[in-house]
């Protein structure tokens, strides 16, 4: 640990150029504040980085992934197969459908979603699959997509946190129908709140666009630049207002301009995480299944002082608690990894769910701790973090 009394390293940590923080002033001088040329230059810069053929900047992943759900038809009495553990908004966008949430387990080794687990899940009333990259590691995709196809169901990309993250060369976000990215300030690219959905379906990125603009047929960009912009567009749809605003897409597309570098050095800093922890059986570090590309959003990794069973998941909780205190004292920030859905009081009371039924996602709740990992982290700041984990919980 350095001998610094005062190091404190944050969990994440906003890491942005003069030159970004400069380029939020361009719009606000043009007085072009919303779904202008900088939102169509963010859009562009992110469809060549990810391949993707369609890019919608909209205000954030959850406005994104809704939008795409209500684009793909998802309505009342629908049921999504949705990963226990994952950030509460993939759930919470079915239920703003009045549709159905049927939670389904994760692998505890990758905590991303098992196929065996929502293929059980699926019924007659299944509409579509959310499967999440979860803090930046690709879902196993061949196996989700080929049960969609089996069972004619959607499939939306939960890539909150994909951004660089690729499966079999491929970007996360263009390997289903849609996927949603954010933008909020614990991922690799932000804009303080915001999301970008991208799909290769030229249709769907249609009602998309028109779906984030009150229903619009036609944007205000669009109408500016064309021949009559003095009338005002038809609208198809009954849309929501979820449009990005220029300064932020300003942000976005600055940053854009180092999107490689920025995925790299995050992985660099992993790299190096793995290499010093590798001889700690009592802590299980990120993996990288074959074929998979992870951008680490963060850092997770399960704790497993011994074996992880339904009966020794909450000491072991215990122990994880006591350890990230220690680590607090020492200047080290950590988190739970993210929270097991189903056993959110809305979820848990809604759907008469026991920690119990996912127990993968029940023990990753318990047992995950997210280290501090980001963009900008010096090697003095991660030696520390180094040192005090390798001292082991007391
Ligand atoms: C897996 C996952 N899905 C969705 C979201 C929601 O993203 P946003 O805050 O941009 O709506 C997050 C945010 O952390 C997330 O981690």
């Amino acid at each position: 640990m350095s001998n610094d009394p005062v190091m404190n390293v944050p969990i994440a940590r906003t890491a942005l150029t003069e030159a970004e923080i400069e380029s939020v002033l361009g719009p606000l001088r043009s007085g072009w504040l919303v779904q202008g040329p900088k939102v169509r230059e963010f859009e562009t810069k992110w469809s060549d980085f990810t391949s993707s053929g369609h890019s919608l900047a909209v205000t954030s992943c959850t406005t994104g992934l809704h939008l795409a759900a209500v684009a793909l038809g998802l309505s009342a009495g629908d049921e999504v197969i949705v990963p226990a553990f994952t950030w509460i908004a993939t759930a919470n966008i079915v239920e703003h459908q009045q549709a159905t949430t049927v939670f389904c387990d994760i692998d505890l080794d990758t905590f991303n979603i098992d196929i065996a687990s929502m293929e059980a899940a699926i019924t007659p009333r299944t509409k579509g699959i959310i499967p999440v990259h979860l803090f930046g590691l690709p879902a196993n995709m061949d196996a989700v997509n080929a049960l969609a196809k089996k069972h004619g169901l959607w499939v939306i990309e939960d890539a909150a946190c994909g951004f660089g993250a690729t499966y079999n060369g491929q970007h996360v976000g263009t390997l289903g129908d849609a996927g949603s990215f954010s933008f909020h300030p614990r991922k690799a690219i932000t804009t303080g709140e915001g999301g970008m959905v991208t799909t290769n379906n030229a249709d769907l990125a249609e009602t998309i666009r028109q779906l984030r603009d009150h229903g619009a047929a036609m944007s205000d960009h669009q109408r500016h630049l064309g021949p009559r912009p003095y009338l005002l567009a038809d609208h198809p749809l009954a849309g929501y207002n979820q449009r990005m605003t220029d300064f932020q897409a300003a942000l976005g597309a600055a940053q854009m301009d180092r999107a490689a570098q920025i995925v790299e050095e995050r992985r660099r800093l992993a790299a190096r995480f793995d290499d010093a922890f590798a001889g700690l059986d009592w802590l299980r570090t990120p993996q990288e299944p074959e074929g998979c590309k992870h951008s680490y959003q963060s850092y997770p990794c399960l704790f497993k002082p011994s074996e992880i069973t339904t009966s020794s998941v909450k000491r072991i909780n215990a122990e994880r608690n006591a350890w990230m205190e220690e680590l607090q004292a020492a200047g080290v920030s950590t988190r739970p990894a993210t929270h097991a859905v189903h056993m959110l009081t809305y979820y848990r009371e809604k759907y008469g769910l026991r920690e119990e039924d996912m127990p993968n996602a029940f023990a990753a709740n318990d047992c995950s701790i997210s280290l501090p990992l980001f963009h900008g982290m010096t090697e003095v700041e991660q030696d520390h973090v180094i040192a005090a984990v390798l001292q082991g919980p007391a």
